[in-house]
């Protein structure tokens, strides 16, 4: 099978709707290309890239740092906050929507951080492609897309097929910290990374019962549109999440403007922490 036949047989986690950027967002990205904002070779889609292509991340940087890589980082309010409050670590943005990769590229020249660069792509594609086996420390992936709808799930980004795509990057004493407001995508990733031997859980089983995210959301009516109206709300039984595993909130998680707006519509985030098994 070619690349492009692959690539297409898979689904993609996001539709680009336009790739047209506002004058101002031009500007910004036309200035950060090849500097804040990588610039790669696409391969079948402008989301992807070129076969063959590789970026060694130490050249990038100028030096060897513990790296951090978050995925769907929308405009880049928290890995611009933990670039900033973290000199000593690179951090590498991976953001499909070209508007969003613009506006974080402009406040990185704008605060002058060094140590994060903009990868305009598809995440897939950068861990298959441009990130080496073991070279990444942390994962973030911080609301993403739940693709709600049933006969759209197979689009969710965490699935059985990301997890090993996830392990293979990070180093083996490597950490995943996930979190989505979307009880029913919170439940997917807890069962997907879980069943992996790549990864364990640190928090496992705490959180569980009455404390647990889960239930309340259950309980509360909080989660209807996640869970499916005509299952709300549950009976007590059925609403009890004896499994627990949610990590405390992650204190260098900033709100962003999409964590807010779903704290105000009376929504829960759930975070979720995987630790790298060792090999
Ligand atoms: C709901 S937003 C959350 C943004 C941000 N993490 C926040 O908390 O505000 C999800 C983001 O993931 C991006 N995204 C979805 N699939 C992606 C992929 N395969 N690669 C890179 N970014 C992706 C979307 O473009 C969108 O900006």
């Amino acid at each position: 099978m070619t690349e492009h036949q692959q690539h297409y047989r898979r689904p993609l986690s996001f539709v680009r709707r336009s790739n047209r950027l506002k004058p101002s967002y031009q500007r910004a990205w036309d200035a950060a290309l090849g500097n804040e904002l990588l610039e790669v070779p696409h391969g079948a889609r402008d989301t992807s890239v070129a076969e063959g292509f590789t970026i060694d991340w130490r050249e990038e940087f100028g030096r060897t740092a513990p790296l951090i890589v978050e995925i769907g980082s929308g405009s880049g309010e928290a890995i611009a906050h933990a670039a900033a409050s973290n000199p000593e670590t690179d951090f590498i943005a991976v953001e499909v929507y070209r508007p969003g990769a613009a506006q974080l590229a402009a406040r990185i020249r704008r605060e002058g951080l060094s140590n994060v660069r903009v990868a305009c792509l598809d995440a897939v594609e950068v861990l298959d492609k441009l990130l080496p086996a073991g070279s990444v420390d942390e994962l973030w992936i911080f609301f993403p897309d739940p693709w709600h709808k049933a006969k759209h799930r197979k689009r969710r980004l965490v699935q059985e097929s990301f997890v090993e795509k996830a392990a293979r990057v990070l180093t083996p004493t490597g950490v995943w910290r996930l979190a989505t407001d979307w009880s029913d995508y919170a439940v997917q990733m807890r069962r997907v990374i879980s069943a992996s031997a790549s990864f364990w859980n640190p928090h496992l089983g705490q959180r569980a019962g009455d404390i647990s995210p889960l239930t309340q959301v259950r309980l509360g009516d909080l989660d209807a549109a996640s869970l499916g109206k005509e299952t709300h709300p549950l009976p007590y039984e059925q609403a009890l999440d004896t499994e627990g595993g949610w990590a405390p909130r992650f204190a260098a998680r900033v709100t962003t403007d999409f964590e807010q707006k779903s704290v105000t519509a009376g929504r829960r985030t759930f975070d979720l922490t995987f630790l790298r098994s060792a090999r």
